[in-house]
């Protein structure tokens, strides 16, 4: 039994049977997975949650599966919202909490996406992937692919391959190819082999089953704030998936009974050397153009023009959101700030929300006890080369000097 009913065209409204993989709608656009909200409303409360496991599969009704395909997961979603409690209240925000999703499998969260893509992918009878990634997508679809015993392939741009991401794609036995090109070059070129050999492309709102891995994002906040959203969503986007999963999240919960009519406030974050998002907003304009030179530390914002733009830019202004963008010499201090102040390693896509709520803050679209969440979308550790550590090495026998660390200030003296 499953409340999954049809696949339906967020551009043309036409409806698609659930039998058979689809990318997207005949007319190119993408596709939405449709529930029978009305039946969820009449026979599931919200309360049954409470005995379930702590995953993102405890919203399992909203999940494209029926209760005979079993799911591949590694235990992925419910990640914790830690108060930013010495940072926060410093730049003027009593109320702000990190949403780290940096806790997932393979410490991103893509772990969300490819946990539905791969399960009904191997439900629905499809054997052989290829994702070309900047780098976070293939760790995470290489190794929900492993669990399920599918093949894997992943394509990333040479220059940009984050070095952990090319790690743990071979790690976890995907086919890595790396591609002398551009991003859209990357694309062209797996979509060809996709097509040549009989692989699936898995890109993002390509397919409709990342988007609802994603979405439970959205669930989460809803339930983990007990019922009432947030005053205010800060969201590193790249391809807006998640923005577009949690707008969709917010539509399903209100539909079935379980949030009233408020939304936070959705805010698009991008680096200031890639903020094709913020420029259509800024300019009032309902598609984005596409992004001439990318330049930016920060990999998962690094995409020219979302294929979802319309809807990306559709979210944020409904819910009378915004769109920022952070140079990256702020989002690098604000990383290492949250690391030294609040112990919490995360990747520059979550400090890059972090410093635009402060932005925001300073500009007076924020108030200081309004509550607000900043999405930290990966750990740190992905990201080693972004951590300078110019280490002293002491030789055997030698003295070990402790002088100045890089938080003597803030610590207090000792009493007693
Ligand atoms: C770490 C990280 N954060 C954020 C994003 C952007 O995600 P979305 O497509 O949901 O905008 C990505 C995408 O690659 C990512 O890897
Ligand atoms: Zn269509």
């Amino acid at each position: 039994m499953s409340y999954y009913t049809h696949l339906e065209c967020c551009e043309c409204g036409r409806t698609h049977p659930t039998d058979r993989w689809l990318g997207v709608c005949s007319c190119g656009r993408s596709l939405f997975a449709r529930y029978d909200l009305p039946r969820i409303r009449a026979e599931v409360r919200r309360e049954s949650l409470m005995h379930r496991p702590p995953t993102m599969w405890r919203y399992r009704e909203f999940m494209p599966l029926g209760r005979d395909e079993p799911v591949v997961t590694l235990g992925e979603g419910y990640t914790p919202l830690v108060p930013l409690g010495t940072v926060g209240p410093a730049g003027g925000l009593h109320r702000l909490f990190l949403k780290d999703e940096g806790r997932n499998p393979t410490g991103v969260f893509k772990a969300r996406g490819a946990s539905v893509g791969v399960s009904k992918a191997r439900s629905l009878g499809v054997r052989r992937l290829i994702v070309p990634t900047v780098g976070s997508g293939g760790s995470a679809w290489a190794a929900y692919g492993a669990r399920a015993g599918l093949e894997v392939a992943v394509t990333m741009p040479v220059s940009d391959a984050p070095m952990i991401a090319r790690k743990d794609c071979v790690a976890t036995g995907a086919r890595v190819i790396l591609i002398d090109g551009t991003t859209t070059d990357l694309f062209r070129m797996s979509q060809r082999a996709a097509d040549r050999y009989g692989w699936t492309p898995i890109i993002a709102l390509r397919e409709p089953f990342r988007v609802e891995g994603k979405k439970t994002m959205g669930f989460e906040l809803a339930e983990q704030f007990g019922w009432e959203l947030p005053d205010v969503v800060l969201y590193p986007t790249g391809g807006g998936v998640g923005l577009i999963g949690m707008w969709k999240a917010f539509e399903e919960l209100q539909a079935v009974g379980w949030i009233g009519s408020k939304r936070p406030r959705l805010v698009a974050v991008q680096a200031a050397g890639c903020a094709p998002v913020v420029r259509a907003f800024d300019a009032g304009a309902d598609a984005c153009e596409p992004w001439e030179r990318m330049d930016t530390v920060v990999p998962g914002v690094k995409v020219a023009k979302a294929f979802a733009d319309r809807l990306i830019l559709k979210a944020i202004r409904a819910t009378g959101g915004a769109a920022v963008a952070i140079e990256d010499a702020e989002t690098l201090a604000t990383q290492r700030r949250l690391a030294l102040e609040e112990g919490l390693y995360i990747s520059p896509e979550g400090a890059m929300t972090v410093a635009a709520g402060f932005r925001l803050r300073d500009g007076g679209a924020i108030k200081a006890h309004e509550t607000i969440v900043a999405f930290n979308t990966a750990a740190g550790m992905r990201y080693p080369h972004l951590v300078r550590d110019d280490l002293p090495v002491v030789r055997a026998g030698d003295e070990i000097v402790l002088a100045e660390s890089p938080r003597s200030d803030r610590v207090a003296p000792a009493t007693g």
